[in-house]
């Protein structure tokens, strides 16, 4: 495996898989995201510090449990642990309930009664297991810690890092929730070998939203090596990966409770996105949702004059690149149903709809009470 070694010259020399480390520094404290490649088991010598009692659980799904649960486990055990228990939610979006959050809470009330050795969870998976899982930990003993082991590029990138934990409740996405920043990040760049293209695909979502509003260079970088990406190229994977987390660690710095107009910057293409992907019942991914939310807020951004048509003709060319979708279409969704849901987003307040939307490539602002109409014929376009 080719890794760039001149990113590795200052880190640990105790950690010979490192290949990045991202320090994340948000009011609530400091932590770390450690990028590795092939060292799971290894990774676990960086937890010892985090986990000073012996009793872990692991949350994971079945499909990830099976293939990286075990490496991990010898890891944990080789540095002490001996009370591990390895819980696991269904796989996919519908496990973001509030069944499972009982039944993790459960696993942790059964499994670590004794109020003297508090238990430490391990996220092992993609965005739902590390959304889950974290207010699961936030809210046990009122806060345990949560250490995330992403498994997918959308978790790696974004989901894991920042805190933000929750669950879907009453057909709202991620209605409740608390945040619950992780005491570490642990990435192995190697688990996303076993990805699904599509999930890989999904995730590069999440990474041109990065480059499109915050980091020109980054988005140019994707442009460059497009196929290297979806091929793994172990060298522009973490060179991304790296990026992703640092633009996010600086944001999560600035405005750790999203109340500061920094943090809301990451939602770009979320508003209509995360509606998209509610009213497809989940059918679409997160990702693929997200990519058309991104166009359809360029296209607002446009009809508001704050954007050229050449911007959203590079972010569409990119996103077909990278094998997302760039609409609805075929999909049987009620345009009604996806302005509905729309209504419930967290950036409405007051009753006013607000949009992050890009002006040039790397930069953006906010946009309140677009007109109803002006959203609902945009996104007609894409039906
Ligand atoms: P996911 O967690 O459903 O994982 C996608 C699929 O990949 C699943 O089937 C999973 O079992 C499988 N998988 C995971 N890792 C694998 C691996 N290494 N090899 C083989 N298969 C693997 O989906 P996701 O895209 O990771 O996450 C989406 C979720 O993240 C959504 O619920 C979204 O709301 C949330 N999210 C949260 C934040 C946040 O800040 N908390 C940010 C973005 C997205
Ligand atoms: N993924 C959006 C955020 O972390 O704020």
């Amino acid at each position: 495996m080719l890794i760039d070694t001149s990113r590795t010259a200052n880190l640990d020399k105790t950690m010979p898989y490192l290949i990045d480390k991202i320090e994340v520094s948000p009011s609530s404290g400091n932590y770390d995201i450690l990028i590795g490649s092939n060292w799971l088991q290894d990774s676990a010598s960086a937890l010892a510090s985090k986990i000073l009692m012996d009793n872990v659980l692991i949350i994971t799904n079945p499909v990830v449990g099976d293939l990286y649960a075990e490496s991990l486990i010898k890891g944990l055990r080789q540095i002490g642990c001996s009370h591990i228990i390895r819980h696991d939610i269904p796989d996919g979006e519908h496990s973001k309930n509030i069944n499972e959050y009982n039944r993790a809470q459960e696993a942790l009330a059964l499994n670590f009664p004794d109020p003297a050795s508090v238990p430490v969870v391990i996220a092992l998976g993609g965005g739902v297991v590390g959304d889950i899982s974290g207010f699961v930990a936030g809210t046990f003993r009122r806060g345990i810690t949560c250490i995330q082991v992403p498994t997918t590029l959308l978790a790696c990138v974004d989901s894991s890092v920042g805190g933000k934990t929750g669950i879907n409740f009453a057909n709202i996405k991620n209605l409740l929730g608390v945040f619950h920043q992780p005491q570490m990040v642990v990435i192995d760049l190697a688990t996303l070998h076993t990805l699904e293209k599509r999930q890989l695909c999904s995730g590069m979502a999440e990474v041109v939203k990065y480059g499109v509003v915050c980091n020109r260079q980054l988005f140019e970088f994707v442009e460059a090596h497009t196929e290297a990406l979806l091929d793994i190229d172990p060298n522009a994977m973490a060179k991304v990966v790296g990026d992703c987390c640092r633009i996010k660690a600086s944001v999560v710095r600035e405005d750790e409770r999203d109340t500061g107009g920094r943090r809301i910057v990451l939602n770009f293409g979320h508003t209509l996105g995360h509606a998209i992907e509610s009213a497809s019942d989940y059918r679409l991914l997160h990702g693929e949702a997200i990519a058309i939310g991104m166009l359809a807020a360029t296209d607002l951004a446009i009809a508001l004059n704050l954007c050229d048509k050449e911007v959203k003709l590079r972010i569409e060319k990119l996103l077909r690149k990278l094998q997302l979708p760039v609409e609805i279409n075929g999909r049987d969704l009620q345009i009604e149903s996806i302005m509905k849901t729309m209504r419930h987003d967290k950036k409405f307040s007051s009753g006013e709809n607000k949009f992050v939307l890009p002006t040039k490539l790397g930069t953006w602002q906010t946009a309140q009470g677009i007109a109803e109409s002006l959203i609902h014929k945009i996104l007609s376009a894409y039906l």
